[in-house]
Parts: C-alpha cells; structure tokens; sequence
C-alpha cells in the first residue's frame, strides 16, 4: 500500500509513521506537512530514507495533487492542534480544518484513491458530565478547535454520502507520549517540573480527559483504515479517565518534585468540564489499548528526561514566547 500522511512531522502523525514501516516495512509513505511551529522534520527522524517527503500545505490544491498522485490511501492528522492557541485567534484552524480538509477530499475524489482516513478528536462532542459518548452521539463542539475539527468531519461524511468516497473517521481522546508539543499539559507539566518552574493548573483543576497511549491510537488508526467499514466513525478512548489535578501530581511524583510547585491560574474560556469515549466499536475490529496511564506518564517522563536534544530547541524558541502570552510570565532559563 502506497499511502500519503499529512501531518505525519506532528506527534501523533509522525508515531503512526513509526508504527506502519514497523508493522509492514513494504508499505511505501508519502508525506505532506506545512512545518508549522508543531511540525518538526526530527520528528521522524531515522525514518528519512523510507519516506517521501513534501513540504506544503493540505490547503494548496497543486502542492496536494502532486503528493497524492499514486497514493492507495490517505489519513490526514493535518491540523492546528491547541485549544488555547484557538481561543487566541481561530484563522489558521477554520484554513486548515476546513478548506484543507476539502482540497483532500476533492483531491481524494479526483485521483481515486482507495481509502480517505480523516483524524478527528472526542472534543468534536463538547463536555459529557456523567456517561461516555459513542459514535451516535451528536456534534456539540464548543471551542474554535473543536468547532472547525467538527466542520472538517462533516465534510468527509458529506463527501461520502455524496460522492461515494470511501472515507471513515476516526475520533480519538486525549493522547500523550512522546513528541508532543510542550503547549499541551502532560509535556508542558513534565518540562516545568524538571526545570522547577510552577505548573499552571486551570480554574480548580478538577477537569477529566480520558487519556491514550500515543503508540495505541497509532495502532488504532492504522486498524481502521484497513478494517474499518466504509463511511463509519471509529472511536478511540483511552483506557483511564483523570482529574487534571492527578495528571499533575502524578507528574511531580514521576519527576521527583513535590506539590509546591502545583499553581493555580485563570481557567480557560469555555473550558470542557469532562470528555470521556467509547472504545467498543474499534475493539470489535480487534484494536485494544495496551498500555494503561501510569506506566505511559512514566515512559513519557523518562523520555522528555532522556531527549533534551529534542525540547530544548522549541523550549528556547517561539515556544518562550507563546508562553509568555498565554501565562503572563516567562519560562525558567
Ligand atoms: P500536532 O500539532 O503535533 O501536529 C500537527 C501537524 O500538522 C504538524 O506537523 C503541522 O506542521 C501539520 N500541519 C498543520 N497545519 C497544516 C496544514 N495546513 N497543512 C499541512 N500540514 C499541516 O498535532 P497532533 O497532536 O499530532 O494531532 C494530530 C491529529 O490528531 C489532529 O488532527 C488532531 O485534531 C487529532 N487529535 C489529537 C489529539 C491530541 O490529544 N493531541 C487527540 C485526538 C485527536
Ligand atoms: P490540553 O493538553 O490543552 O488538551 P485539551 O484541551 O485538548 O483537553 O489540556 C488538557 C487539560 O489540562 C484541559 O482540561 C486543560 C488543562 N490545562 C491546564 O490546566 N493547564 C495548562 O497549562 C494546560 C495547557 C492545560
């Protein structure tokens, strides 16, 4: 199979990249990313030989046309991936989401190709207060994030309905591992430990994600796509649901730091109570999550500890100044 990954120098794009040239070394893989400040080409990093790489964005019809000539199947994890950074100025996230999401398509329709995998989030059903929300659940975004990752999920069911593009979706829940960006508060938790900087905790820190192993929804998404029946949604929740407060103390535990540290701040705007996702659908398709939060958090610290290399070029760069704007303070160092 020869398949185009969009995305795939972000953090869960560049895992799933790992994970199929492990899994099928025959695989041949294409990709397309704009190198935003989330996209890094160390990412995949080892792998430069086995892919084809194409810098450009999901919204420019020439440069997607050139990467998907050939391709059997595509999966797009391109986005704008934060939350708040959404809050901030929602532009680039209505771009990416929806325009970019329907050059694909057109694209996908127009050269034929096989399969269109589009990766969406649990967010796209807004805040759950008690239950779990399963693929029948209505749409109830409530960030620009979610709001356009919706509007992009809507335009693969429409493509499909309409055009018979074999598409499916499929919806993940909070996912942490390594690579992620250190905008998002497991990475950004474990570097303000470990250089003795607070830990910014929204509103009472009692918020709940329901958290998966970054290598599981890898394997997840790559089921899917070749088992997933044609125009379905495929949820992925992770196997434990956390308050924000315990993420955060188990981090300082991992870290060797103690609960000092811990700062409250402003809540964030429109902040999601709790997300919680079925799973059941894609475990029907043989897919199980096989590593549970505390061991993943202890292989995500042991990571950002061993891998300084790797953060310390963002965590000195415009990462520093994001932070500064969104917590009203710099970062140590
Ligand atoms: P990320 O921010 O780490 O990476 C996004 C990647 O997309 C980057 O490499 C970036 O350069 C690229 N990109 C952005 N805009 C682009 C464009 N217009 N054209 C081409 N490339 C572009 O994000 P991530 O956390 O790896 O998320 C990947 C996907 O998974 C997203 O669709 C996201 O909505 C979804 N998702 C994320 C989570 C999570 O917890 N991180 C959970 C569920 C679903
Ligand atoms: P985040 O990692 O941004 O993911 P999402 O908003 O997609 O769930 O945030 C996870 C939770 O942690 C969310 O409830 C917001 C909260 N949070 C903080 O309390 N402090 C922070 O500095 C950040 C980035 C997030």
């Amino acid at each position: 199979m020869k398949l185009l990954v969009t995305g795939a120098a972000g953090f869960i794009g560049s895992t799933f990249v790992r994970t199929v040239l492990d899994d099928r070394p025959g695989d041949e893989i294409v990709v397309l990313d704009k190198l935003t400040y989330a996209g890094r080409r160390e990412n995949l990093a080892g792998l430069e030989d086995r892919i084809e790489f194409h810098v450009g964005a999901i919204e420019d019809r020439a440069a997607v046309r050139d990467a998907m000539a050939g391709c059997d199947a595509v999966v797009n994890f391109a986005a704008e991936s934060h939350v708040d950074r959404s809050i901030a100025g929602e532009e680039g996230f209505a771009v990416t989401h929806v325009i970019g999401t329907t050059i694909l398509l057109e694209a996908a329709r127009e050269l034929g190709v096989d399969r269109y995998l589009q990766v969406s989030t649990d967010e796209v059903y807004g805040s759950i207060e008690d239950g779990t929300f399963t693929e029948a659940s209505p749409l109830d975004p409530s960030s620009p994030y979610s709001a356009t990752k919706a509007a992009g999920d809507l335009l693969v069911s429409a493509h499909a309905h309409t055009y018979g593009l074999d598409a499916v979706i499929c919806r993940g829940s909070n996912t942490y591992g390594p690579r992620q960006y250190p905008e998002k508060l497991i990475p950004l938790c474990v570097l303000n430990a470990l250089a003795d900087d607070p830990l910014p905790v929204y509103g009472d820190g009692r918020q709940v994600r329901n958290w998966l192993w970054v290598e599981d929804f890898a394997r997840a998404i790559d089921v899917v796509l070749r088992e997933g029946a044609r125009g379905e949604v495929y949820n992925v929740g992770g196997p434990d649901e956390l308050e924000n407060i315990d993420v955060v103390r188990g981090i300082l535990a991992a870290c060797g730091r103690d609960e000092s540290l811990i700062e409250y701040v402003r809540d964030r705007p429109g902040h999601d109570r709790r997300y919680s996702l079925s799973a059941d659908k894609t475990r029907a398709l043989g897919w199980e999550a096989r590593v549970r939060f505390e061991e993943g958090l202890e292989r995500t610290v042991a990571w950002y500890r061993q891998n300084e290399w790797w953060w310390e070029p963002i965590r000195s760069g415009e990462y520093r100044e994001y932070y500064e704007r969104q917590y009203g303070r710099a970062l140590a160092g």
